[in-house]
């Protein structure tokens, strides 16, 4: 095992509420331990570009509640390529690198896993994605924060839908995963739930919606994951009125905004026990693992898994309680 001395750490793909404080975790750590550490910027990018910048703990103060990541990041095509990973190492061997933690998703997870073999350099993953969708950990930094903005959302939305009767639909992020969907309709009162992974039948939406109205309900919210099968809330939404036109119906989409924002106390110690993790698995001579956690326990998952492992995320009995709750 070759003993690790500096450290890179990153961000990549899409950012989300927790990332800076998982990076402050991993250069405090690493220099705990006596390791120095090195910033990359932009992801696989800046790997690319040789954007690096060495990171001191006065580099991190100051950042555990800001949203964003100061390293910044990108989704990086060329990184695809066997030209860009090759520059990438070269720039990575001159600075002295010889170790990485990356925190994203599942597209940074990939990235990783075939640079780390193709140039056998010890990698360790830190599960960063509004999405929760990756195998191996019960939440994924930003989860919950972006969750409770939508939560946010909801409750005001719910004012003036009521205050006007009318119906809401409500698109959220989640391109593959409900799992913002599912946990935000259910603590926002949703009256029902699009999501990728289960299709609805747009004609099942309306005979739910009318049995509310027929039980004196007179405003309704629908959430809509942006990955939903009948293609987003405006289509949903036009679908709708046409079978059921006296209903007033407005759609709001709330996009970017579920990904901004200062981590929720969940994510900051979430983001710092992983970090630390990281780091000791790390030295400890681990490579291509994602760590994760479990039942409030800190584990790990090889990546392919934590990859590949698509077992679904959302368990019946939510999906069962989002239901019976929602008339
Ligand atoms: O961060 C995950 C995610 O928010 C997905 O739910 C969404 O589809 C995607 O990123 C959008 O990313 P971008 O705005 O970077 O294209």
């Amino acid at each position: 095992m070759k003993e690790i001395n500096r450290i890179g750490v990153f961000t990549s793909g899409g950012d989300s509420p927790g990332m800076n404080a998982a990076i402050r975790a991993v250069v405090r750590t690493a220099l705990y331990k006596n390791k120095q550490v090195t910033g990359i910027y932009h992801g696989y990018q800046g790997m690319m570009d040789g954007d690096f910048i060495p990171m001191e703990s006065r580099s991190v103060s100051n950042i555990i509640q800001l949203g964003g990541t100061i390293l910044k990041t990108a989704r990086c095509l060329p990184f695809r390529t066997v030209e860009g990973r090759a520059q990438a190492y070269k720039n990575l061997v001159e600075a002295g690198i010889d170790g990485l933690v990356a925190i994203g998703g599942d597209g940074t997870f990939t990235g990783a896993e075939i640079f780390s073999r193709e140039y056998d350099i010890p990698v360790v993953c830190i599960p960063g994605t509004i999405d929760n969708d990756l195998y191996g950990t019960d939440y994924t930094l930003g989860y919950d924060t972006a969750t409770n903005t939508v939560i946010e959302a909801i409750d005001k939305i719910r004012d003036t839908a009521a205050s006007h009767d009318r119906l809401f639909f409500i698109e959220v992020m989640g391109r593959d995963s409900g799992c913002i969907a599912l946990n935000a309709g259910i603590a926002g009162g949703a009256e029902a739930i699009l999501l990728p992974e289960k299709a609805t039948a747009i004609d099942d939406l309306i005979q739910h919606l009318s049995k509310g109205a027929r039980q004196q309900k007179s405003s309704s919210i629908v959430i809509v994951a942006e990955g939903d099968h009948n293609g987003g809330a405006y289509n949903v939404a036009k679908r709708v009125k046409e079978k059921f036109s006296h209903y007033d119906a407005k759609v709001s989409i709330l996009g970017h905004l579920q990904r901004g924002g200062s981590p929720s106390s969940f994510d900051r110690v979430l983001a710092s026990r992983m970090g630390y993790a990281a780091v000791n698995q790390l030295i400890a001579g681990n490579t291509r693992i994602m760590i994760g956690m479990r039942g409030n326990e800190i584990c790990t998952t090889p990546l392919e898994e934590a990859i590949n492992n698509k077992e679904y995320k959302l368990s019946e009995d939510m999906l069962e309680i989002a239901e019976v709750l929602s008339l």
